[in-house]
């Protein structure tokens, strides 16, 4: 390939006033050509919008139009194909870009660079690719959404005893336990399509920061490209990232909730509990230990969260104090977002996967809940249904648990006379309501645990996703 000569790009797109070349480590350490050139097909969207806006409005002829499109059509085989040579020495993916144009169609390729700066150009493709790696995540989480419903459904009836301090609390059923994670995926996507309004505004024709004296159409420009608006202050479209740094936030809450039920499989899948077991494929052994079986993958996204967090306060960091209008320092919010991108898609589409072969042990379940007393308020509530107010219930039931551990048995093991000495409101109805099933039936509010009304969620949230 002969394209961009070396002997071509030693002078620099910008050096006509400069006496001196930058140094090899200069170069090296300004140039953002290693990681920007994954942005090239968003730089030729917005370059063909540009050029086609141009013509329109009289500022470039049709005859450079047309061979601005001849250009970037090849140019972007060229780079589909990888036999696009890219350059150091030109910087970033818009000047390589636009030197292999103009060594391609000549005088034209320099007329598309009217009316436009890097400064407004660079912030259009960052919009385009945050647009796309959107749509791509939202589409992600929606399918790990399927994945949580389609297991929830299995245990609608399926008792665990509910944690708070990580202590036994109340008996719920496993499928409410796993819609809890729907609801969080459901804010994160609501959070995304909030986020993407604001990302989807055209910062095209603020060109440097001022504008531009050309007789430009940013309306057309944000039709072709399909921005739902003009950012309004030209200032503003070429050095703020905040839409960036919105996004970043939404990364790390998604991640965040990923970490929870990471959290939860790993302590799940230890023998202690035996809750449920992963498919092999997500875990590994030890070199040394030979009965082990490893979580790594859930163990990964819990540690793959910091380095998202950690994207997070970097953006913020480097927007920190920035004077307008645009500074170089912005050159540094791409590869904290190409790696949130990365990271964010990668650990989706394998959680998805991960959530279908789930095997759940109902027995190891329901020994948990019924070891740890997961019934005491039921029987506290049923005292106070009984005209016992609730604060003295909860003392009665106090001392019956420490009855029951005195005696090393679960409260609903106790007998109708043991437990009667707590109280001579209780008869033998208690029962009933010492179960798990019995418990967890009775939760039969919009958001409770019985499963009547799990039901009912995973119908909603079917809805809610089709
Ligand atoms: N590579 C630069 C960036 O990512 C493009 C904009 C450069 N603008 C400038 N005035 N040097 O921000």
């Amino acid at each position: 390939m002969d394209n961009n000569s070396a002997s071509d790009s030693n002078k620099k797109t910008w050096s006509g006033r400069f006496n001196e070349p930058v140094s090899e480590l200069v170069q090296r350490y300004t140039a953002s050509i290693t990681f920007d050139r994954r942005l090239a097909e968003y730089d030729i969207q917005g370059s063909l919008a540009h050029a086609q806006m141009l013509a329109v409005q009289g500022i470039i002829s049709n005859e450079d139009l047309t061979a601005i499109q001849r250009g970037l059509q090849q140019i972007r085989d060229e780079i589909r194909n990888q036999q696009f040579t890219w350059l150091l020495e030109l910087e970033d993916v818009h000047l390589n870009i636009e030197k292999r144009l103009t060594a391609l169609i000549g005088d034209a390729g320099k007329r598309l660079h009217t009316a436009r700066s890097r400064n407004d150009q660079v912030a259009t493709d960052i919009r385009l690719f945050l647009r796309a790696a959107i749509d791509e995540i939202i589409d992600l989480i929606r399918a790990m959404q399927h994945a949580l419903l389609n297991l929830a459904e299995q245990h609608i009836r399926t008792v665990m005893p509910g944690f708070t301090h990580l202590q036994v609390a109340q008996p719920i059923s496993f499928g409410h336990h796993l819609m809890a994670y729907f609801e969080m995926l459901k804010r994160d996507i609501e959070r995304l399509i909030d986020c993407r309004k604001r990302v989807n505004q055209l910062p095209l024709g603020a060109a440097a920061l001022a504008g531009t004296s050309y007789p430009i159409n940013r309306e057309l420009v944000a039709e072709i490209l399909g921005f739902e608006g003009v950012c309004g202050n030209s200032l503003d479209a070429v050095s703020d990232r905040d839409f960036a740094i919105e996004f970043s936030a939404c990364a790390a809450l998604i991640m965040t909730h990923l970490s929870r039920m990471s959290e939860e499989f790993i302590v799940w899948m230890n023998p202690s509990f035996g809750f449920i077991q992963l498919a092999d494929r997500f875990c590994t052994g030890s070199s040394i230990m030979p009965q082990k079986k490893n979580p790594d993958v859930p163990e990964l996204v819990r540690g793959k969260t910091g380095r998202i967090n950690g994207h997070l306060v970097a953006l913020l960091t480097l927007m920190k104090a920035q004077p307008l209008a645009y500074n170089k320092d912005n050159q540094e919010d791409k590869e904290p977002l190409f790696d949130t991108v990365d990271t964010l898609t990668d650990t989706l589409r394998i959680y998805a996967d991960m959530l279908t072969g789930v095997q759940v042990n109902q027995e190891m379940m329901r020994r948990s809940a019924l070891r740890g007393h997961a019934t005491a308020t039921d029987l506290a509530d049923y005292l106070t249904k009984k005209g016992i107010p609730f604060r003295d219930a909860h003392e009665i039931v106090a001392k019956t648990v420490q009855f029951a551990e005195r005696k090393g048995c679960d409260l609903n093991d106790l007998a109708l006379n043991e437990l009667q000495q707590f109280s001579a409101q209780i008869e033998a109805d208690i029962f009933a309501v010492l179960t798990l099933e019995g418990s967890m039936e009775s939760r039969r509010h919009i958001g409770g645990t019985a499963p009547d009304q799990v039901q009912a969620a995973i119908h909603q949230a079917r809805q809610w996703l089709s």
